[in-house]
């Protein structure tokens, strides 16, 4: 276990910001840490990147403890905060071997070094421009290259992606998922789901303080889901026709909205055709039959809102 977090708990005051976290990241995984504002991951990350305390509890990094290790955790992690600090004057070369001379990466190594993080982060054609001048996902992209100078096992990104453009978050995906594919241990913090569906092999969901699901993208999905739900529109007598389907055998209980009668069907039964014959039996003009989309969003709210455990 390359993160291991017991009883985590941190108190602002009478705020109970984390409340007794358990999280297990293995070595390898790219872990998505999903939760509205105010849910706790900046405070969880920022444990794990040995800027904060718990209150009690223990938090592991590497088998290290924060707050008696810490100085065995910080060479094997690269933490990119929330915000980007204003460095006025300095172009995007100085910047990065300002901070490896910070982890005493000196001489030929550092040239190198720097070389190395500006290609891999796609900032090397911009390596004479000013800091301050870049773009939002340029910085974003910077902040990430700092990090990754002494070459770090764990990077801990604390909603990377928030504020860029469509172009830029996908530009920071495709920089995230190399980084990944070459051995990092990422956890990735974001408010939006989809945004790391593509990217992470499982996800922590975490509401007020509280980890409300640990698994695979997957999993959460198909928690969430619960049974199919069938949208349906007929031509006319709407109301008749819902309550015909709703002395379906199948259907667990109806609802009219948006001008549909929406349908939800038993939890095993997917297959929806038994609903159209029984609509055209009974002389009804189904103007449309489809089943409703469970997208990731809909998902997030249901696992956050504790519908499902
Ligand atoms: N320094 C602080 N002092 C007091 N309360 C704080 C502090 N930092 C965070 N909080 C509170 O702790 C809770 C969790 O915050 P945070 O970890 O930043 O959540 P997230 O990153 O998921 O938005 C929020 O209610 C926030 O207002
Ligand atoms: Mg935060």
């Amino acid at each position: 276990m390359i993160i291991q977090t017991i009883n985590l708990t941190k108190r602002y005051g009478k705020l109970v910001a984390l409340n007794n976290l358990h999280l297990d990241i293995e070595e390898g995984e790219c872990f998505g840490y999903i939760g509205p504002n105010g849910a706790g991951k900046t405070t969880t990350i920022k444990i794990l990147a040995t800027l904060l305390q718990p209150t009690w509890g223990e938090a592991r990094v590497c088998g290290h403890v924060v707050g008696y290790e810490s100085s065995k955790i910080r060479p094997l992690i690269g933490y990119v905060p929330d915000f980007f600090g204003a460095y006025e004057d300095m172009v995007v070369q100085e910047y990065l071997e300002f901070f490896a001379s910070a982890y005493n990466i000196q001489g030929a190594q550092r040239t190198r070094v720097v070389g190395d993080v500006l290609e891999l982060t796609d900032l090397a054609y911009k390596r004479d421009s000013l800091v301050d001048g870049l773009s939002r996902g340029m910085k974003q992209r910077l902040s990430v290259a700092r990090v990754l100078l002494h070459d770090p096992k764990v990077l801990l990104l604390d909603e990377p992606a928030s504020g860029l453009d469509p172009r830029a978050r996908i530009e920071m995906r495709e920089l995230l998922k190399e980084l990944w594919r070459m051995g990092k241990t990422i956890v990735i913090s974001s408010h939006i789901l989809h945004e790391l569906a593509e990217l992470c092999t499982t996800i922590g969901i975490i509401e007020q303080g509280e980890l409300l699901f640990h698994g695979s993208l997957e999993e959460a999905v198909r928690r969430a889901r619960m049974g199919t739900r069938v949208l349906i529109r007929v031509l006319e007598q709407q109301d008749l026709a819902a309550q015909l389907i709703e002395k379906h055998e199948s259907v667990k209980k109806i609802e009219i909205n948006n001008g549909y009668i929406v349908a939800e069907l038993d939890d095993d039964v997917h297959d929806f055709s038994s609903l159209a014959q029984l609509l055209l039996a009974n002389k009804f003009r189904i103007n449309e039959i489809k089943e409703e989309e469970v997208n990731l969003e809909t998902a997030f709210m249901r696992l956050t809102k504790g519908i499902v455990q």
